[in-house]
């Protein structure tokens, strides 16, 4: 099969940890006997450097004309330090995906056993942990109305949501669950926010046609808390846009490091996102460090979420579990006994461990 996946690597260390997944990618591609064309674009701060844009047309317009989407990190402490700045490379991840309609993404968080030892948890709270995220993308307090007074003393942001939004992604975070533990906790703020009370009574409501999986609810400062407490007791976790991006980083430590969560992003149609949960890790940026997993994790939901191509998708897992059983471990990994990689030379050994 042809497919055109578009990369956007962005900044930091999103352009070395994108190039071993596209070199993974072209090893499956011979194995499976499909053709990748891979369409480079810029965004964040590399395309604000460019174009004074974080999201240029050019870029956007290859987005909705593309089979998937492939996207590293963005992202630059020049910006984070500047309150004034006018423009920020993150407008750039935000506008695509709201000009996408990617209003669900999903971040499963699975306790590797050959890292069991990296979490700073401890090893029996944290085995068996198999958490699939739901957070709603599109909506919520990161896209309603942000004001900041004539004298700059006083700030707003709006956290909207209309039903069909909830609903749309309540449905997906169910059906999901019927194919797994067939439960899911809906993270909200009931006992404070408007907006978490119609969450609640929308997704109660879309739970009663799901009969044989069990919702619970949570509110989100208890979830936090059981999380780490008690990360094996959740399956499936639905909630709003800032909650999830909250807990998903909470989440990632119980894997050990943020390094292999990966993720997805879907809208109703059209090409799905595929990034790594990291951010652009400005400190480490171009030194060869990076863990090049997340990404290669990343574009193994592409194939098989994206693109159908659930077999190739598993020969990328299998050879993330390979190569981690075998000892290889980039900086953020490293343990005792184990063999330090940097980034390419990671990328070399899932290559191999790809028979390519
Ligand atoms: C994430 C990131 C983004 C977010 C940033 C880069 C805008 O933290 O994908 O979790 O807040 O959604
Ligand atoms: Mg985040």
């Amino acid at each position: 099969m042809k497919l055109n996946i578009a990369v956007l690597a962005g900044d930091g260390i999103g352009p070395e940890v994108t190039q071993q997944a596209i070199k993974a990618l072209t090893a499956v591609a011979v194995e499976c006997n499909h053709q990748f064309y891979f369409k480079p674009a810029d965004v964040g701060a590399i395309a604000i450097d460019k174009t004074g844009d974080p999201l240029p047309n050019q870029t956007l317009e290859l987005c909705k004309n593309t089979d998937a989407i492939l996207f590293g990190s963005i992202g630059h402490p020049k910006y984070d330090n500047d309150p004034k700045a006018k423009v920020r490379p993150e407008q750039g991840l935000l506008a695509l995906r709201k000009s996408l309609g990617l209003y669900a993404n999903i971040r499963p968080v699975k306790a590797y056993e050959t890292l069991l030892d990296k979490s700073p948890l401890k090893k029996e709270i944290i085995s068996g942990t198999d958490i699939l995220m739901f957070r709603e993308l599109t909506g919520g307090i990161y896209f309603g109305q942000k004001e900041l007074s004539s004298d700059g003393n006083t700030a707003s942001d709006l956290c909207v949501y209309h039903s069909d939004e909830i609903e749309r992604i309540t449905h997906l975070a169910f059906k999901a669950a019927m194919n797994r533990g067939k439960k899911v906790t809906l993270v909200d703020k009931a006992n404070v926010l408007e907006s978490s009370r119609l969450w609640r009574r929308v997704v109660q409501e879309i739970a009663t046609e799901y009969p044989e999986v069990k919702l619970e609810v949570l509110f989100v400062d208890n979830a936090a808390m059981q999380i780490i407490l008690n990360p094996s007791d959740f399956d499936v976790l639905l909630t709003e846009n800032m909650f999830g991006d909250i807990l998903s980083d909470e989440a990632a430590m119980l894997t050990g490091s943020i390094g292999m969560l990966p993720s997805a992003s879907l809208g109703a149609d059209g090409p799905g996102l595929f990034e790594p949960v990291h951010g652009s890790a400005p400190d480490i940026a171009g030194q060869d460090k990076a863990n090049p997993m997340a990404m290669v994790l990343s574009a193994a939901m592409m194939l098989r979420i994206g693109l159908k191509e659930d077999a190739a998708a598993t020969e990328l897992e299998r050879s993330v579990d390979q190569v981690l059983a075998s000892g290889f471990r980039t900086g953020d990994l490293m343990a005792e006994g184990c063999t330090p990689v940097g980034c390419e030379a990671m990328g070399a050994e899932l290559i191999k461990a790809l028979g390519a």
